[in-house]
């Protein structure tokens, strides 16, 4: 049998595969220049011209380019008057900022379970979860998945309860041949560095509510009034902040959203080869497609069989790590190696200003607790399933040889002990 390099055997790659840097071409450079000598650097024109053509791509009445995509999902929140006392249910397979937008309005974020196959949020638990303080929804596309938002809609409509979609890694992807963003009273979406489409930080949001638009705009930007530009400078009205995007970074948005549709389908070309090359090897599974829509590959994660290659994720990570095919950065700890509810800034209530507020508010008048075992599939994908790579515009077709050899060599090494071991 051959042996694994990090048993001292040859690696199945030595050079670095591409690593996942943004893929910035010609046109950027010329639109960032073109921004650059106008000489007025904070948002206008190009802005503008961004936002105008992200509206027309996902065809929603309004876009809003802003800093990142959590201020981006926090300013809806904000406009969505979301205060104490109030309840948000989210997923708990998710990155923090979605979860940590709704404690920064002093809200309480609540669980719900995800799908074990597509690792989105289940819209029956959705439902259990309901109770007289919930106020929304967030559903997260996580790793490019669309959740089934038929389900998660309906659910919502008949509690009276808001959806704000978290599609910050799925421009594109689709449920019912529906633009994922589309749906909800606003969704917001990131544009840092390594995301589908990048603009090193950034974020946008959309939606087709007029009046939503105009309060999110307001509290973006110093509780301006959109139509009375800077006019309106010294008047605040309203809480606010400043979450403004730059002309630099919007016109490196509006340069990689034209090229969107071209990345998607490399994206997705790349992770069709991957699927091709590895479906048959024993102890992995490649990722599923939903049978409500068409999945975006921001992430292209694998199924591991922990039972049969008797291995930990961390230790098949760390094997894959010494083939050369997987960032040694994710060997300590995996992407996504704990779900929210079990992170201590939940486990332990850590509040504002070292009190436990917003969990022991006199406006909540409840008691939450984040505890092992409430949602069992968050914790056993946080367990087996491996963020394997992003299946970028700079992977060629011999990297994912590399790859789709290393996960041969390492699943059928590790299978084969396991199976004697019995
Ligand atoms: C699911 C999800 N939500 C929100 C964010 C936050 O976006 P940003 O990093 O632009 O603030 C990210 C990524 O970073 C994300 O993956």
């Amino acid at each position: 049998m051959e042996k694994l390099a990090i048993e001292g055997g040859e690696p199945v790659r030595k050079k670095p595969l591409p690593a996942e840097a943004d893929s910035i071409g010609d046109e950027e450079i010329s639109m960032v220049l073109e921004a650059l000598k106008d000489k007025r650097l904070r948002r206008s024109a190009v802005a503008d011209e961004y936002e105008a053509a992200l509206a027309k791509y996902f065809g929603v009445k309004h876009a809003l380019a802003v800093a990142n995509g959590t201020v981006s999902m926090h300013a809806i929140l904000a406009a969505l008057d979301l205060g104490p006392g109030d309840e948000v249910i989210t997923t708990p397979y998710t990155f923090v900022a979605t979860a940590s937008v709704v404690l920064m309005q002093n809200a309480i974020p609540i669980f719900a379970d995800i799908d074990p196959d597509y690792l989105t949020i289940d819209p029956e638990d959705v439902e259990r979860k309901i109770s007289e303080r919930t106020k929304g929804i967030i559903p997260v596309s996580i790793t490019g998945q669309p959740p089934d938002m038929g389900s998660t809609m309906e659910v919502a409509e008949h509690n009276h309860l808001w959806v704000m979609e978290d599609a910050a890694q799925s421009p594109g992807a689709t449920y019912k041949d529906r633009l994922i963003g589309t749906f909800g009273v606003a969704s917001s979406f990131s544009t840092i560095s390594g995301k589908i489409i990048a603009t090193g930080e950034g974020g946008f949001i959309l939606t087709d509510d007029d009046d939503l638009y105009e309060r999110i705009w307001s509290y973006h930007n110093f509780a301006r009034k959109r139509e009375l530009g800077w006019a309106s400078k010294y008047f605040w009205g309203i809480p606010c902040t400043n979450y403004r995007l730059t002309e630099i970074q919007s016109a490196i948005g509006l340069a990689q959203l034209r090229k969107l549709d071209q990345f998607l389908e490399i994206r997705s070309r790349n992770a069709e080869y991957l699927t091709r090359g590895i479906k048959d090897i024993e102890g992995i599974e490649p990722p599923k497609e939903p049978p409500w829509g068409k999945r975006v590959y921001y992430y292209y994660v694998i199924k591991l069989d922990l039972g049969k290659l008797g291995a930990s994720l961390l230790e098949f990570a760390k094997a894959l790590s010494t083939e050369g095919v997987y960032d040694y950065h994710y060997t300590t700890t995996t992407r996504v190696p704990v779900p929210c509810h079990l992170q201590e800034m939940f486990t332990k209530k850590v509040g504002y200003g070292k009190t436990k507020c917003p969990y022991e508010c006199q406006y909540y008048g409840k008691t939450v607790e984040y505890k092992k075992g409430q949602h069992p599939n968050a914790e056993r994908a946080c367990k087996d399933v491996l963020w394997l790579l992003e299946p970028h515009p700079l992977m060629m077709k011999e990297d994912l040889d590399d790859v789709i050899n290393a996960l041969e060599k390492v699943a059928r090494t590790f299978t084969r002990r396991q199976s004697s071991s019995n």
